[in-house]
This record gives C-alpha cells, structure tokens and sequence, in this order.
C-alpha cells in the first residue's frame, strides 16, 4: 500500500545527503592504477594512434631509464615514439608557445605526458593548443590574466603518466603556465583537457627525491581537503577527497620516511589522482589561491607553498565551514568526536603536526617572503582558487593574513 505520509520524510533525508544535488563530473575515460602497469603503455597507447609525441620531465627520468622502457614500450606496439620537450620546471608561455609551434609542423596522432605536473601540464597545453587556428600564444586562452579565448577545437588526446604523487594533473581539466617576467601563473582550463588515459603506475614514484615527495604530497592532501571545503564542493568529489585525506594521513609520513615504501607509494598516488578528480570537479580554496603569488614573486615551489598555508587557510575557513571540518578532523585521525568544535580542533592541530614532523617551515619569512611584498602577492591570489574558497576574502584580510605569517 502507498503511503503518501512517507514521501516528505524520505525527500528531506535526501537533501540532508546531498548538499548539491545538480553536478557535474569530469574524469578520464580510463584510469589504469596499479604497480608495474607501465608495462601496459603500448596497448593504451596504439588504441589512440600511430605516431606519439613524448612530454617529459626532469632527468630523474632519465637516470631510472625510463625513456628507453617507453620507447621499447611503444614500439613493441607499433607506435612511433618522437620524443618532443624535456621541461625541469613548471611551464613558462615561451615553453608551450615554442612547443606548439614546432609541433603543429607535423603533428602526432596523441601525446603522452610523462613525468611530474609540470610535464603533464605542458603535454595537456601542447594538446590544446596544436589543433587550434587562431592564436600563435597560450596567453590569449589563459584564464584572469588572457583575452577569453576559448579551445574551438578538441584537443589531441593526451596518456598522462605522473611520476610524482602531488598535483593530480593526470586527470585534470588545467595546466598551470607561468610567466616569470610578467609576474603571472594562471590556467588554461577547459573539459576537453582532461587526458584521455591516466596511467598511474606507483613504482614510478620510487626514485622521487624526499623534498620533492614530501612537498607533492603536502599539495595532494591540500587539495583533498580544499576541494572538500570549497564553495563548489559537490557529493562525488567530496566521497573522494575524505577518502583521499584518510589514505594520505596514513601514507604521507611513511614516504617521507622511507621512499622504498611501496605500499605507502601506492597510497600516496592513490591519494593523488583522488585529489585531482576531487580538484577538477570542485575546485580549490585560499592556500591554492595564494600559491601561485608565492611562487611568481617569492620561487617557493606549489607544494610548499601549499603546505605552509594549508593550515593558516583552514583557521580563516573554520567558522564558515565548520561541520565539515569537523569531518575533516575525523578523515584525518579515524576518531568519532561528540562535538564539531572538537572536530575542527582536531583537523587544525593534526595538519599542523603533520607539517611540523615533515619539516615544512611554518612562517613565510622562512621562504624569503618579506613585508613590501604583500601588496603585489596580494594582488597576484586573485584566480580561481581563490573564487572558490568558501568565503570572500578582502584584499586588507589577505594581506592580514600575509602578515601573520611573517
Ligand atoms: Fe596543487
């Protein structure tokens, strides 16, 4: 028998479910996980062409031999490997703009992007941007500092291979760019940069230098927690990101211990490619919006940047956010607390420990940030990370909270 009495009650524990019941959801169309599935590169690979250009990065790469791996890799599938930029730091306009130049001579059929963010950052852009006709900067399709131009073209698809466990960039709709003279790092984003194939093998991640490993890490789980607390936070990537904080806690301190630790390794990509569904979907907040100002005017490197504003951000945040917070603070230490207060405390207190027993610095002039820097580091956080963290903040509270920080 129908009872019609009952319909209200079920309807009311659905919106208490769903925060936001209208969402979308990007993601690659697949995600291959798992140690030693790089093996698996040439099948992937020969299912979206003939002809591959290769984006890699720095020359730990080279020393694990992993070039010739993906060159035997390739072949062994009757893919064509032509190995285009190397790139050592995060991606400059002159990189892209010079790389798309050369490439759209003679252009591959996909790219694979092989190495931290900045590697794949920079094969997402070179795929954006090669198909296009009517542009010769990426400038023009940034996003703040551009002129609004839009990808009308789809982008050639991208495998995307992380060797570090941090950005997320392996299932992203971003890339960072950055121009150093002009004083600018802001994003080309659009749906349609999201790589076709995330290849996310943890073995790669073993030869990762310990700063790099622990600085990676520390923006995984900033962005785990960000992308949670966002004004654009959504029920998917909020199932993802406390699930991603939970492994993280666990795993961040044994691969800053010890880099053999597969397991941890496994979990810390794990964590990662969570952080960056959840990222993509949701978007970010105040560490994430102040990170690029720190790295244009001051060279601290993202992660870090990260690390050291994660828990000032989650203070300013705390009283708009508060009973996710609290949920935080549980993800983070597998405990129940009978109060949200409780829970918020203990988020704060566990990142702040967390960072303390990582090494991360906890005062900006540690990194070289001085006084007369605040205003253009201020002006500099306007992005869309910032848009995105659950309350507005004023130029006069930003530098407050610059200055605290000193
Ligand atoms: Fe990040």
């Amino acid at each position: 028998m129908y009872h019609r009495a009952k319909a209200p009650c079920r309807a009311t524990i659905v919106t208490m479910l769903f925060e936001s019941r209208r969402f979308d959801f990007f993601a690659p169309r697949q995600i291959v996980f798992g140690s030693s599935r790089l093996s698996e590169l040439g099948q992937l690979a020969r299912s979206l062409g003939r002809r591959a250009l290769i984006v890699r990065g720095g020359t730990s790469l080279d020393r694990a031999g992993i070039p010739e791996r993906v060159t035997r890799l390739l072949s062994g599938a009757g893919v064509e490997a032509h190995w285009g930029p190397r790139i050592e730091r995060e991606p400059q306009v002159s990189d892209v703009d010079q790389a798309v130049a050369q490439v759209r001579r003679d252009p591959p059929d996909f790219i694979i992007g092989i190495g931290g963010g900045s590697a794949i950052d920079l094969a997402k852009a070179i795929a954006s941007l090669v198909p296009q006709q009517d542009s010769s900067t990426v400038v023009d399709y940034l996003e703040t500092v551009g002129r609004g131009r839009t990808l009308i073209q789809s982008p050639l698809p991208v495998i995307a291979v992380p060797t570090t466990a941090g950005t997320g960039s392996e299932v992203t709709k971003n890339a960072v760019i950055s121009d150093s003279a002009n004083h600018f790092k802001a994003s080309l984003r659009h749906p349609g940069m999201v790589p076709v194939v995330a290849l996310v093998d943890p073995e790669l991640t073993l030869t990762c230098p310990q700063a790099l490993t622990v600085h990676s890490g520390m923006d995984a789980l900033t962005q785990l927690i960000e992308s949670y607390l966002s004004r654009r936070a959504q029920p998917i990537s909020d199932a993802l990101a406390l699930e991603g904080i939970r492994v993280a806690k666990e795993c961040l301190p044994r691969v800053a211990a010890n880099g053999s630790d597969l397991e941890a390794r496994e979990g810390m990509a794990y964590a990662a490619l969570l952080s960056g569904l959840a990222l993509a979907n949701s978007g970010l907040g105040l560490a994430h919006g102040v990170a690029p100002a720190l790295g244009i005017y001051c060279n601290i490197p993202h992660g870090l940047a990260c690390a050291v504003m994660l828990p000032p951000a989650l203070e300013v945040n705390r009283r708009v956010r508060a009973e996710k917070l609290a949920r935080v603070g549980e993800a983070l230490t597998g405990r129940h607390f009978s109060s949200i207060e409780q829970g918020c405390d203990a988020a704060i207190t566990t990142v702040r420990e967390l960072s303390l027993s990582l090494g991360i610095p906890q005062r900006l002039s540690q990194l070289g940030v001085r006084r007369e820097q605040i205003p253009a580091l201020v002006q500099a956080s306007r992005g869309s990370s910032l848009k995105a963290n659950p309350r507005d903040l004023s130029d006069a509270e930003l530098a407050e909270i610059f200055q605290r920080l000193l």
